[in-house]
């Protein structure tokens, strides 16, 4: 079965990517391949980890790109023939027009049980300042395609992470990532590349 060619959108760490990167070297992610890593700023730290496993890099500068920026990202996902999109860690909110050219080819993880504390201005650590604040006794994450509503595409994976008393946002975020995105991020990835692998027979 011919893989499925990956790209994978960050903007800061990159500790999801390296799950993905991780889940390939393991066999956990079997029916795709991660060809392109794009950030959207400069000195992102997840172009790093790509490079170190040998994956092409592109910086796509969106605040200098302004409205282009779709234009370009699109030019680039064509010439690397890219099927799937996964957004981990990617900090900007893509326009209805880009996600309905991709409808159910792209993935994003949010760090959060999705309807809880997701939309626009829920994103990195804020999610889970919203979440400590509200009192909420278990949070999570999830990973889900993307339409054009923030958060709003169909649901694939779920993980539920409990609270603490002691928690602060970041000891949140810490968890959250360990015991829920790094484990659902690259087995979503998988189910995902298995499909559009499947469909293309
Ligand atoms: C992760 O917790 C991810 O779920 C979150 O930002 C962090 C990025 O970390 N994404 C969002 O909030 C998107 N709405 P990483 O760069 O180390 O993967």
């Amino acid at each position: 079965m011919l893989k499925t060619k990956i790209a994978v959108l960050v903007s800061g760490g990159g500790t999801n990517l390296q799950a993905l990167l991780d889940a390939q070297k393991s066999g956990i992610l079997k029916s795709g391949k991660i060809e392109l890593v794009i950030s959207n700023k400069e000195g992102a730290y997840a172009l790093e980890r790509a490079k170190k496993c040998n994956v092409k890099t592109l910086v796509l500068p969106s605040k200098e790109l302004g409205k282009s920026f779709e234009s370009e990202l699109v030019k680039a996902l064509d010439e690397n023939q890219i099927e799937l999109i996964i957004l981990a860690g990617f900090m900007k909110i893509l326009s209805a027009d880009f996600t309905s050219r991709y409808d159910k080819r792209i993935l994003n993880v949010h760090p959060s049980l999705i309807p809880s504390f997701c939309g626009e201005g829920f994103y990195g650590l804020k999610v889970h300042e919203a979440a400590l604040s509200y009192g909420v006794k278990v949070t999570g994450a999830t990973v889900h395609y993307v339409n054009e509503i923030p958060d709003g595409g169909e649901i694939i994976l779920q993980k539920a992470v409990k609270i603490l008393k002691t928690d602060t946002p970041e000891t949140l975020q810490r968890r959250v990532m360990e015991q829920a995105e790094w484990k659902i991020l690259p087995k979503a990835t998988e189910i995902a590349s298995k499909k559009i692998a499947k469909e293309k027979k």
